[in-house]
């Protein structure tokens, strides 16, 4: 039942905050966002578990995840479905690490396009926070459904 996610769709989950859709087994939704996301293969998202609480609650009881993202440059959206197995040691979760630090160095280099001196503080800030956190878990995600959020009419031809 996986379905393969093009490499556009690979990059925009990368360049993108994206909202991670968990549920407990009634029923009730949770949705957070997430900045440590990121495609390990072409039906597989990684996603860097450092600070979920009902979110890793949720995918313990229940593995079935949704992820939304829009990328406003583009002017593309998808959801992709899919099945969340977490991993508290091995090589997946040695990934984690990989795209927590590559994801560091991106932000880092962003820094220094803020114009606003107290955004510009506060992403410092967080930047400082960010060296402080470690994984707690890589959720890998393998992908069954995708769809875009885009009207038909004006999707992409
Ligand atoms: C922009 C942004 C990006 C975030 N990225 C992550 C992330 O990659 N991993 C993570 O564990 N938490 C991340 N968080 C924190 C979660 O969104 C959320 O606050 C956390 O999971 C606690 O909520 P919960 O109890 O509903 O799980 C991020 C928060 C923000 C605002």
């Amino acid at each position: 039942m996986e379905v393969e996610m093009s490499e556009e769709i690979k990059q925009m989950l990368d360049e993108n905050i994206v909202y991670l859709a968990t549920s407990t087994t009634e029923g009730k939704p949770n949705v957070v966002p997430v900045g440590l996301a990121h495609a390990i293969s072409d039906e597989e998202v990684l996603i860097v578990d450092v600070l979920f609480k009902k979110t890793r609650r949720n995918l313990e009881e229940n593995p079935q995840v949704a992820i939304s993202f829009t990328d406003v440059k583009r002017l593309e959206s998808y959801q992709l479905k899919g099945k969340a197995k977490i991993f508290k040691n091995g090589e997946i979760f040695e990934k984690a690490f990989d795209i927590m630090r590559k994801k560091a160095e991106k932000r880092k280099e962003s820094l220094g396009e803020i114009e606003n001196p107290e955004i510009s503080e506060r992403a410092r800030r967080i930047s400082e926070m960010h060296k402080r956190l470690r994984p707690k878990a890589a959720v890998l995600i393998t992908i069954e459904e995708i769809y875009s959020h885009i009207p038909k009419g004006v999707e992409r031809r």
